[in-house]
């Protein structure tokens, strides 16, 4: 397994061009099997995620040719094969449940593995299956595996019990060819979400309210194939801005949708940092009177949980107490342990997180254990002094395309080393 090797201490300094959205490009290209023929996706990023979601349409039944160095990926469905997602690339990718709103839709039926626990908490998708069964499906447990099965899928009103963004997905994919109209209250207003049903939308689905807690949706007889372009990565983005941050550096994310970034813009000008942004770019600079905040992950347009332990790692050099406050999942503060090897001042209550601000952090060999959680290894080894060592970047390949790559750019001493440890 391939480790990153970090000599951390230099200022990032220049612009770094943000990638398409993983998190937006997972359900459309599984949207994409709503369409018989070809839909070509642009910007999308080269991830280990990207991947696993393209070998599961390729087991539905569905071609794709990727040409990462444009980013283009073209993906041709003539028919749906099979309706069984097997638990080896559930297991690997948890958004592999996003296949069964488009095969509920198309086919009538289902079979996904249940997705187990994972490292950032339970993650059930009790939602996504209620609101299945309200349109009429027939959802059964067996060895293990979800199997959910539609004679006619009905429109239907259903309430979401909290705000999802992959139920709002997965139900909106369902809907978007089942009889009536479908109400869905409390939904997810994330980019992300928006950016799908922009793509449905273009695709011929009817839908109404997307970006607001109740979208409401028509269902059509039948969506064709498009070409459409993802939005930017709003984590990726914060990601770098945290990075510049930290390293008292100048940084200028460009390719970027500053309004999706604007909660993380905020607490970094809370902070003291010198923020600034355009049509499409966001800069950070060194401020002069830096100071804790309060920091609390809360649904868009709240700050993102994933962001919030890229933000901790910055905390743990800004003066003064910051209180990072998750109320999105219960167990993702896994970062905590291994920033607290680098001399980080962080303790615990609940899903409460006292940072006291350490003048710097010192290198450490590290290991990440989430994808985010990796992100914020890397923006503490960036900062501290010496060498850090940081182990199982797999976890980072899921969700940053050419991280290496791109810090480097910025003038950052990073090395990938392969085969590098466990
Ligand atoms: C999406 O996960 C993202 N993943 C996550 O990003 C992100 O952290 C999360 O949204 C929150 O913003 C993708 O888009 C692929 P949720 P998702 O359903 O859809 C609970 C990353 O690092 N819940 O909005 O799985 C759930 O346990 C990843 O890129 C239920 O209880 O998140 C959580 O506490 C990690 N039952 C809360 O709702 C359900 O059926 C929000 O989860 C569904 C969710």
């Amino acid at each position: 397994m391939d480790m990153y090797r970090i000599q951390g201490g230099t200022p990032l300094s220049g612009e770094v061009p943000i990638s398409g959205a993983k998190n937006a490009a997972l359900p459309i290209i599984v949207a994409s099997l709503l369409a018989d023929g070809e839909t070509v996706l642009k910007n999308v990023p080269d991830l280990k995620d990207i991947r696993t979601i393209l070998q599961v349409i390729e087991c539905l039944g569905a071609n794709y040719n990727f040409d990462t160095a444009k980013n283009t990926l073209r993906i041709r469905v003539s028919t749906i094969r099979n309706a069984e997602v097997p638990y080896d690339l559930v297991k690997t990718m948890r958004a592999s449940v996003y296949v069964m709103g488009p095969l509920l839709a198309r086919v009538g039926e289902a079979d996904v593995s249940l997705p187990g626990g994972c490292a950032i908490g339970e993650r059930p998708v009790d939602i996504h299956l209620s609101g299945f069964e309200a349109m009429g499906t027939e959802v059964t447990l067996e060895h293990g595996y979800i199997k959910a099965r539609a004679k006619t899928l009905a429109a239907a009103e259903f309430k979401m019990r909290q705000v999802s963004v992959g139920a709002t997905a997965n139900i909106m994919m369902a809907a978007v060819l089942a009889k009536g109209k479908t109400v869905l209250e409390n939904c997810a207003m994330e980019p992300d979400v928006v950016d799908l049903g922009n793509f449905l939308t273009k695709m011929g689905a009817k839908i109404t309210g997307l970006g607001t807690e109740r979208i409401e949706i028509e269902g059509v007889k039948k969506l064709q194939p498009v070409t459409y372009s993802v939005i930017p990565d709003r984590i990726e983005a914060g990601t770098y801005l945290i990075a510049g941050a930290a390293t008292k550096g100048e940084v200028k994310i460009t390719g970027a949708a500053p309004e999706h970034v604007a909660s993380c813009m905020a607490s970094l000008a809370d902070m003291g940092f010198t923020i600034d942004s355009g049509r499409d770019w966001v800069s950070v600079a060194p401020g002069k009177n830096l100071k804790g905040t309060i920091i609390k992950t809360m649904p868009y347009p709240g700050f993102p949980t994933d962001l919030q332990a890229p933000v901790m790692a910055l905390s743990t050099i800004v003066p003064g107490i910051n209180v990072i406050i998750e109320t999105i999942f219960e167990n993702r503060f896994t970062h905590v342990g291994e920033l607290r090897r680098m001399g980080a001042d962080i303790t615990i209550e609940g899903n409460v997180v006292i940072v006291k601000g350490v003048g710097g952090l010192m290198s450490a060999p590290i290991m990440m254990s989430d994808l985010r959680a990796g992100a914020a290894l890397v923006v503490a080894a960036l900062t501290a002094k010496g060498e850090t060592e940081i182990r199982r970047i797999y976890h980072c390949d899921r969700g940053y395309e050419r991280m290496a790559e791109k810090l480097t750019a910025l003038g950052a001493r990073i090395e990938r080393v392969k085969g590098g440890g466990a």
